[in-house]
């Protein structure tokens, strides 16, 4: 690809997919590690606009994946101290890193509006659009 509008044109149907195929997938976006500085630039996303679009390494869930290089799947949002809330009516999230080359350079990002929605299908799967998303940024 040679340009950056088709990229996000591309992890934004990515999105479109993902939030009206899977019904407890209700906001999905992508973060990506923001060039030499320590925090995540929302990228393309689809769901309520948040006013996180910066995240400092570390803060939140999204933050501490980016230094963790793991998944981080949260069942009840309101049991986990370092957590960003971006709407009332989010139950439970998932963010899985996108590594290029051994990387981890920025990660997808899905909240729920149900309780424990997430098993380890939801893993594999994201696991797997991580690994197809690497190849096209
Ligand atoms: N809840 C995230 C912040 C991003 S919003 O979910 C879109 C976090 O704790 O990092």
């Amino acid at each position: 690809l040679d340009n950056n509008k088709s990229k996000d044109e591309l992890l934004l149907n990515i999105c479109e997919l993902l939030e009206a195929n899977i019904e407890y997938y209700n906001w999905v976006g992508f973060y990506f590690k923001n060039g030499d500085k320590n925090e995540l630039k929302l990228g393309p996303y689809v769901g309520e606009p948040t006013d996180h679009t910066i995240i400092p390494f570390g803060k939140g869930i999204c933050g501490q994946v980016a230094v963790s290089n793991e998944n981080f799947v949260v069942p009840d949002v309101a049991a986990q101290d370092n957590y960003i809330a971006c709407s009332i009516t989010v139950k439970a999230e998932i963010v899985i890193p996108i590594f290029v080359n051994g990387e981890n350079v920025g990660q997808i990002d899905i909240d729920s509006n149900t309780p424990d929605p997430f098993t380890e299908e939801d893993e594999r799967f994201l696991e797997f659009v991580c690994a197809k998303v690497a190849k096209i940024i």
